[in-house]
């Protein structure tokens, strides 16, 4: 007896595991490592199951197996929080009632704390907001470089240091897919303009490429572990990125060993033979054959339906080609919508948003300063707020960043709310910029049209101005065109709607003047010198409003840095020639061709190396409170050289320095820049406290990238480790000698 029944018992186990192919649901067992779910799955598709996973279904959804129980994969915009859901195939908002997201700060807001810590809270924020509205990857962040003050997308970015970007996408990545949500970090690579974006090849010699335009994406793939890399629409040496041999297969899959899914921009696959051999692995957004948007069968003539079935078919792919792309859209699923151990998210909750109230103040940056602020308003007094600035909402717009928030706080409510019962808050809106109030059926809720002419508008703020004890300038950019928006590149640095000459007026009147500039990206300031005080206030998202108010109120001690350099003028920058930038014409050739002739030479590389004077450097940012920096010192160790030096609060009141190490390499047979940032740490300080701050410096820090030889090399010679609180604030230089 006993016997039969361990014969039944040994049978119905077995069967009970045995995976049932006919009939019933298959089981695929979640609990296996990734690489046995990958490959089990992988043995159970059909061709024609493998290659609906390497394209879209919908405009932000692209196939899962419905047979084996494998869910479709959901990509969401964008960078600074979760796009509203869409239609089927639409770009407009579908209209839900449960889907406004906390909006994040801009992410060169993010840049601009210098701060890992911040980077990863808000990797963790809009990583829960993401798994929440249950999409699996993320569509950021957005790490280019700025190479040109006028690329429109500057907003999205991280600015023009590869080190900055590289230690901030970090934290984002890994606080992003702790969620179980990909990051999918873009646009790969060297797309840094808007003009002509799908058009335009980026000639990029490889030293360049290697020492600027790479390293934050190595680092948000090796460091950072990204699960996704979105391809960007532009070509690099004459092929498109989004099958670009060199750049997807022998470098990103290649050399840096990346085990994700390369996501072609939408609308960013532009060839079917490429698409197969080239290293992508979902093409998304694409019209081909002329098919526009919705049409009935578009999704089966994307490059890789039904020509890739094609080619399968006749030899021309291999199912090699087919199964890694394949391979690596299980991958993701299985580490985001089929992950084993996954929770549930939150949304709009209370911590997110005063997560995006402190990340935005600890980004804001405190230009110029004489004592002005933090504010001190006598009681019953009047504070002018001049500009539109102070009053529209800036979350609605700039492209595919675009945003339906729960609330967004503008600045102008922020300061009457921290002035209630304390002064009145007066606004006169100084100008018109942008009146638009929605996008993507996304609005506002603002009326921002006016009468007024802008001789009224601009008489009735001076005069408003005479008996004010402050006047508050809150002006600067918007998403409009030309300004921080996706699609259109800013024609010029000088800031718009004339409100330089508004700016001066006011200044003119002699009472204490602060301005703040509300922008994405960098604006000359010419009538610095005549106002008290300057800050560079962001897109802060649902919060920018309180943050700007807790930092003009002192309620937060700002210790922003800038994470790209406020040039005098726009004829000062690197790029000098319609080659360079935006780009020329060439005989013979299909793409407009840009030339990136000035080399590593971008940002504080070129205006530092040059010594060409700027109104506000790379990495400045001054504080209520004053630092001291001392004791500085080099020494071996081990391999490389340990650096350090004590930071002192000299100040009355606590507060935050960025402490940060610049490399010099005073003897090369490569012309370098005079500086490169290669270690900054961000402390905070109670008033006479002092800390030790420590860098270690390695000779990968001290290499060039020979392209010759294909690899990095540190020349013996002497160097610099140069200490400061920023770019142009240098307080200890160390030399030391390589051997
Ligand atoms: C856009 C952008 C990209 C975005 C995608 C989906 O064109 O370039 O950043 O994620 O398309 O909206």
């Amino acid at each position: 007896m006993k016997r039969v029944f361990l014969f039944a018992a040994v049978a119905l186990a077995a069967v009970a595991c045995k995976p049932r192919s006919e009939g019933g649901p298959v089981y695929l067992d979640p609990n296996q490592p990734l690489e046995a779910r990958v490959s089990d799955a992988l043995s159970r598709m059909t061709t024609e199951e493998k290659v609906a996973l390497t394209h879209a279904q919908s405009k932000f959804s692209s196939a899962g197996v419905p047979r084996l129980g494998i869910p479709e994969l959901w990509h969401t915009d964008g960078p600074h929080g979760i796009r509203p859901e869409v239609l089927w195939d639409e770009w407009d908002q579908a209209g839900w009632t449960n889907d406004s997201c906390t909006a994040f700060p801009a992410l060169i807001n993010l840049a601009a704390t210098w701060n890992r810590d911040m980077a990863s809270l808000y990797g963790d924020c809009i990583g829960q907001e993401a798994r929440y509205r249950k999409k699996d990857i993320l569509l950021g962040p957005g790490i280019n470089m700025g190479r040109t003050p006028l690329n429109g997308r500057t907003f999205e970015y991280m600015g023009e240091d590869p080190y900055l970007a590289g230690q901030l996408v970090v934290p984002y990545v890994k606080g992003v897919q702790a969620n179980g949500v990909a990051a999918c970090v873009k646009h790969f690579a060297v797309n840094n303009q808007e003009v002509r974006r799908t058009a335009t090849n980026s000639v990029v010699d490889d030293r360049t490429l290697y020492e600027i335009y790479l390293p934050a994406f190595k680092a948000a793939v090796e460091e950072g572990g990204a699960w996704a890399i979105m391809g960007s629409y532009n070509l690099w040496n004459g092929q498109f990125n989004c099958h670009n041999k060199r750049l997807l297969c022998d470098i990103l899959k290649g050399e840096w060993g990346f085990d994700g899914v390369v996501v072609s921009d939408w609308g960013g696959c532009r060839d079917d033979d490429e698409a197969v051999t080239n290293g992508l692995d979902i093409e998304m957004g694409t019209w081909t054959n002329g098919l526009r948007g919705a049409a009935s069968d578009s999704y089966q003539n994307y490059h890789l339906a039904r020509p890739f079935l094609e080619r399968l078919r006749d030899g021309r792919a291999s199912e090699a080609d087919l199964n890694d792309k394949a391979s690596r859209v299980l991958r993701t699923i299985f580490r985001t919508s089929m992950a084993s151990e996954r929770h549930f998210g939150e949304f709009t909750s209370p911590a997110h948003f005063e997560a995006a109230r402190r990340i935005a103040a600890d980004g804001i940056v405190l230009l110029q300063n004489d004592g002005t602020l933090p504010l001190s308003i006598p009681q019953g007094g009047k504070i002018l707020v001049v500009g539109e600035n102070a009053y529209k909402m800036m979350v609605v717009g700039g492209g595919s960043s675009n945003l339906k928030t729960k609330y967004e706080v503008i600045p102008l409510d922020a300061l009457r709310e921290a002035f209630a019962g304390k002064a009145e808050v007066v606004w006169e809106r100084g100008y018109v910029g942008d009146v638009t109030t929605d996008y993507n059926k996304v609005v506002t809720g603002q009326d921002l049209s006016e009468k007024r002419s802008a001789a009224q508008l601009r008489a009735d703020a001076v005069s408003a101005a005479s008996d004010a004890d402050c006047i508050i300038f809150i002006g600067g950019l918007n998403k409009s065109n030309n300004q921080d928006n996706e699609g259109t590149d800013r024609l010029d640095i000088v800031l718009p709607y004339g409100q330089d000459e508004l700016i001066e007026a006011l200044a003119a009147v002699g009472r204490p003047m602060v301005v703040v500039n509300i922008s994405g990206s960098p604006v000359a300031m010419p009538w610095a010198p005549k106002v008290n005080a300057i800050v560079q206030g962001w897109y802060g998202g649902s919060e920018s409003g309180h943050a700007l108010a807790d930092v003009l109120t002192g309620a937060v001690n700002p210790s922003g840095k800038l994470p790209f350099t406020m040039p005098k003028s726009l004829a000062d920058g690197p790029l000098k020639t319609e080659r360079q930038y935006p780009g020329v014409r060439e005989e013979g050739k299909q793409w407009w061709q840009e030339y990136y002739d000035e080399g590593v030479f971008i940002g504080y590389r070129w205006y530092d190396t040059r010594k060409i004077p700027v109104d506000f450097a790379f990495g400045h940012g001054l504080s209520y409170t004053t630092f001291d920096l001392s004791n500085a010192s080099i020494r071996r160790s081990g391999k490389g050289w340990k650096v350090s030096a004590t930071l002192r609060n000299t100040g009355s009141r606590e507060g935050a320095e960025v402490v940060q190490l610049y490399v010099a390499d005073t003897e090369a047979s490569v012309a370098r820049p005079s500086k490169e940032l290669k270690g900054f740490e961000k402390v905070s300080l109670k008033p006479g406290e002092s800390r030790k701050v420590s860098f270690t410096i390695s000779r990968e820090d001290l290499s060039f990238f020979d392209a010759d030889a294909h690899e990095w090399v540190a020349e013996p010679g002497e160097f610099h480790a140069l200490l400061g609180t920023s770019s142009d604030k240098i307080s200890a230089d160390l030399p030391f000698v390589l051997k």
